[in-house]
């Protein structure tokens, strides 16, 4: 490989959506951010200047940061935070990925609006196991707030109750035409007939799952969080936050006489307010040269709708999930851990904390809105756990007491207890190195089920079942796949059921694990997992870099 530098300035930059400008967080002034580019086995240095008057972090979402933990980027768990006027050096290898995976900001609500993708290209002379596509196109999605997002979730943890919503989701930045006054403020791809495009679809919105679907066109899934899948064909796809997917489009054979839209909106299981909107982009077939067609305005073609799941289309989402599978090749093996040496059942869902004295909170029963792991809402210190557990400092900073199993058990599909209290700790796992480890999550359905896309920091997982009710010790593990489950770094919870993962504990570090949705990480569902050294010099943490920023 070879190593490649990025410059990222963090600074002011006005944008105008839905006829309102507001100045955004930016990276280099764009929105969304600059395209990373490399090939699997490339050093990456990429140099974050501070120019806001706010900390910032990056992170390299599902980079496994072998050893490299320093530059993993979530504040205050592998780092402080890059405050106004300081610099940081982001220093990592890309080893055994490749495909789509996406940089955002790791503190407080900023990933709104920094974010941007990370293309990974095989290694020179290494084929796609498919057909070398024509071109390649990024396609973001995000989430746009006309209020400065830090301000709408500052707003809601003062007062208990849930964030407002977004106005508009995106495409590569763009609401589209069935928003206010955004017709010309719409992504459009322009393609060629009788050719195959890799589009590498990206949902970076903060807190909605999101089906997609390009009206008269199927497409074929290929790979999924930067690992190669089974290829499978689908009209409509389902993508979580924090998950990536690469699919074919294969335009048609000659000119059609009609433009597509392809759009977006959210998969949403859950009580609560959402946006319920839908972001449209255009596909649009290249005017023929000599045809009639050239002098005919793209207006007056036809244009086709594609017809998206209900809001709340479990077996949709069910179905789709279900044909995802690891390519398991020779070439591409999926190396499942077969012998388990640590088991983990976590409950993940909603809860309430105490209101303080003299508030009045807008949540449930007065109470405030939380969210935790095994009933442990997670307490974000002051200064990174990584440091802490490096320099053996943890005094203070957090406890190798995580629970394995929750504190408060009951049926899950039965009635909630009364008590959905949580309590507030940085808890953190400590595993040895190299240990094999089974973690059961289960959705709690408090305050109605959901279903969470649950990231995990540093490694990629195998997702070896899942199942609606309650997770059964004794029956369930018996339906596990072994064999081909996919490999990913994001997997939803689904809504009232459970779902096993399995991965190996080969990278020493801090890991933080979290709902990708916004609103539940700032609500605490979120911990962390201690991966002790190895024995073996290359099985050990690198030392810090020197200009690791200070809290
Ligand atoms: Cu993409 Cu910790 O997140």
């Amino acid at each position: 490989g070879i190593t490649r530098h990025y410059k990222f300035d963090i600074k002011l930059h006005n944008v105008t959506r839905l006829c309102h400008t507001k100045s955004i967080v930016s990276v280099n002034g764009q929105f969304p951010g600059p395209r990373i580019v490399a090939r699997e086995g490339d050093q990456l240095l990429i140099k974050v200047v501070n120019h806001v008057s706010k900390n910032i972090s990056i992170h390299w979402h599902g980079i496994r940061q072998l050893r490299s933990g320093w530059a993993d980027g979530p504040a205050y768990v592998t780092q402080c935070p890059i405050q106004t006027g300081q610099s940081y050096v982001y220093n990592f290898t890309i080893v055994g990925q490749r495909g789509t995976l996406f940089w955002h900001a790791h503190v407080s609500w900023l990933r709104a609006t920094v974010y941007g993708p990370i293309v990974i290209l095989p290694k020179r002379g290494v084929p796609h196991p498919f057909a070398k596509p024509y071109k390649e196109v990024p396609i973001i999605f995000g989430e746009w707030f006309n209020a400065d997002p830090e301000a709408v979730i500052s707003q809601a943890l003062r007062t208990g109750g849930g964030p407002n919503v977004s106005d508009a989701y995106t495409i590569n930045g763009h609401p589209g035409p069935l928003y206010n006054c955004s017709a010309k403020d719409t992504f459009k791809l322009k393609v060629k007939p009788g050719k195959t495009y890799l589009l590498r679809l990206i949902n970076a919105a903060l807190n909605d799952e999101l089906f997609f679907s390009i009206a008269n066109h199927s497409l074929t899934v290929v790979d999924v969080d930067a690992i190669y899948v089974k290829p499978f064909e689908t009209g409509t796809l389902l993508i979580a936050p924090g998950q990536t997917t690469n699919v074919l489009l294969k335009t048609k054979p000659s000119y059609p006489s009609a433009t597509f839209f392809m759009t977006a909106r959210p998969y949403v299981t859950g009580q609560g307010t959402f946006d319920n909107s839908t972001v449209a982009g255009i596909l649009e077939y290249e005017s023929p040269p000599n045809s009639l067609h050239s002098s005919i305005s793209i207006k007056m073609l036809p244009l086709f709708r594609p017809i998206l799941p209900a809001l709340n289309d479990t077996s949709f989402a069910t179905n789709f999930v279900s044909k995802l599978r690891s390519l398991a090749s020779a070439q591409f093996p999926a190396n499942v851990p077969q012998k388990i040496d640590k088991h983990f059942f976590f409950t993940v869902g909603l809860g309430t904390i105490p209101c303080q004295q003299n508030q009045t909170c807008q949540g449930p029963n007065g109470t405030k809105f939380a969210a935790s792991v095994n009933n442990v809402s997670f307490a974000t210190p002051t200064t990174a756990l990584l440091q802490a557990h490096f320099f053996a400092q943890s005094n203070g900073v957090y406890t190798p007491d995580f629970p394995n199993t929750p504190i408060i058990s009951f049926n899950y599909t039965g009635t909630t207890p009364n008590n959905t209290m949580v309590s507030n700790g940085t808890k953190v796992v400590v595993l040895p190195f190299n240990a094999t480890v089974e973690l059961v999550m289960q959705d709690t359905s408090i305050l109605g089920a959901e279903s969470h896309p649950l990231h995990l920091h540093g490694f990629n997982f195998f997702v070896v079942g899942q199942g609606f009710g309650n997770f059964d010790p004794k029956k369930d593990p018996a339906k596990f796949n072994l064999v081909d489950p996919i490999e990913r770094n994001t997997v939803g919870v689904p809504s009232g059921g459970w779902v096993a993962i399995r991965f190996l504990a080969d990278n020493p570090g801090v890991w933080f694990m979290h709902c990708h949705l916004e609103v539940h990480t700032s609500w605490g569902l979120k911990m962390a997992w201690i991966v002790l050294d190895g024995k073996l010099p290359n099985q050990k943490l690198l030392p810090p870099p020197a200009d690791l920023p200070k809290c």
